[in-house]
């Protein structure tokens, strides 16, 4: 079954509670929660506390994307706020094996990703021991940007390897994703769909029902 995991950083900030019910209300299951420091990627987000807060109105899959430096610091914290996925990018640490150590003694599932530039089989030392890889089809900072069609590459490499080791990742898009471009996603393997803009540019819970049809399909 394929999901859709709308992202909040296209939503109004001032309603995040009803921007992940509204999502919610179009049949998505996941809800992606984007976080950047200002150094790993040239923006600011928002943090654990806004997770926490926002616990208390959804229960969706967070699906929480951490585009900081030495995430290690804070996953703990991420965790306690109501994670339930943390991914994290292979660029942004010295330690990941401990990164997802600590994430599964949590009890929570983790995700691995990577930058564009970033080749894919830095990945491969890790495939056999995550829970979800994310292939970014913009360069993360901000929402809005334009899908990067030969990062599908990457996808297709993730769902041969996964087939061929018997392994059970999921295999998630993230960034300038909308609904004439996401065929192409799921037929390059990948079952998690991130989009942001595509789903909270007008009515949320009818552009993520739609989103669910083709996920359907
Ligand atoms: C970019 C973020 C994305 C972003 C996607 O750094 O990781 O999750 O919110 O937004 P759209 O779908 O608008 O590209
Ligand atoms: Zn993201």
């Amino acid at each position: 079954m394929n999901i859709l995991s709308p992202s909040i950083l296209a939503s109004d900030f001032a309603h995040l509670a009803e921007a992940a019910e509204m999502v919610a209300h179009g049949g998505a299951k996941w809800l992606h929660i984007d976080v950047m420091d200002g150094h790993f990627v040239p923006n600011l987000s928002l943090g654990p506390d806004v997770v926490k807060c926002l616990r208390r109105f959804s229960d969706l899959v967070f699906d929480v994307h951490l585009m900081i430096d030495t995430p290690e610091k804070y996953i703990d914290t991420f965790m306690e706020a109501g994670s339930d996925i943390i991914t994290f990018h292979v660029e942004s640490t010295r330690v990941p094996l401990d990164v997802i150590e600590r994430v599964h003694a949590a009890g929570k599932r983790v995700g691995i990703t990577l930058k564009p530039g970033t080749p894919v089989e830095s990945l491969v030392p890790y495939l056999d021991r995550v829970d979800v890889v994310l292939v970014m089809t913009v360069e993360p900072g901000f929402g809005g940007q334009s899908f990067m069609e030969d990062q599908l590459e990457k996808a297709r490499f993730l769902k041969k390897y996964k087939d061929e080791n018997g392994l059970a990742y999921d295999i998630e898009v993230d960034g300038g994703v909308n609904l004439r471009n996401v065929r192409a996603c799921l037929a390059a393997g990948i079952n998690v769909i991130v989009a942001g803009s595509s789903v909270y540019k007008g009515d949320a819970a009818k552009n993520a029902a739609d989103f669910m049809r083709v996920l359907g399909e």
